[in-house]
């Protein structure tokens, strides 16, 4: 498949089956994460992958995961982040959502759903995983099989603004 086939089949899954997500599979994804780009290659990403049931429990205390019997919390080390010196902007979030996204597209060219999760209580997830301080929960990537029926890969047009909304060349 094609990258731009890819990022058109992927869409917000939100039922899945039981199966778990194979370990070839999960590695992937997981090389997907390792050679992702971060500013100045700081790096200050780390990885909760959540299989087991007591773990995908505490999740599902902090967000709905739809059942999936797969979580990657993503989280960030804002000390380890690159700051441009000029305004003290900190790439955290950039980063792991590079990461983020490498890891989603990848699962999809693995024919698995999945769904990007922001809508967490992070209190909770700090309180579960034992999360320092310095680290941020900023993401949840939930994975897995699903029966449902995908999303149509060429629904951009009605889903998404015309690119001439958000697209200007040259200038604003
Ligand atoms: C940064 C980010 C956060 C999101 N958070 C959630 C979430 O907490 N729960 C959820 O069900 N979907 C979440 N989504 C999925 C979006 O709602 C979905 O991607 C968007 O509506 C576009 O639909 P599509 O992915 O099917 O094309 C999130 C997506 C992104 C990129």
């Amino acid at each position: 498949m094609n990258f731009i086939d890819i990022a058109k089949r992927r869409y917000a899954c939100r039922t899945y089956r039981a199966d778990k997500v194979e370990k070839e599979k999960l590695d992937l994804i997981l090389e997907a994460a390792h050679v992702a780009p971060t500013g100045a290659n700081r790096q200050p990403q780390k990885l909760i992958v959540v299989q087991e049931k007591e773990g995908l429990a505490k999740v599902a205390k902090a967000a709905d995961i739809y059942n999936a019997p797969l979580a990657i919390i993503v989280c960030g080390d804002r000390t380890r982040a690159w700051k441009r010196p000029y305004d003290g902007k900190n790439l955290t979030d950039i980063d792991t959502s590079i990461v983020t996204d490498h890891m989603m597209l990848q699962a999809t060219e693995l024919g698995l759903g999945t769904v990007w999760v922001c809508y967490f209580e992070p209190d909770v997830l700090r309180k579960e995983f034992s999360i320092p301080e310095n680290l941020e929960p900023e993401h949840i990537l939930v994975i897995g099989y699903t029966d449902e029926e995908p999303a149509d890969p060429d629904r951009h047009s009605e889903t998404r603004k015309a690119l001439n909304e958000t697209v200007f060349y040259e200038t604003l």
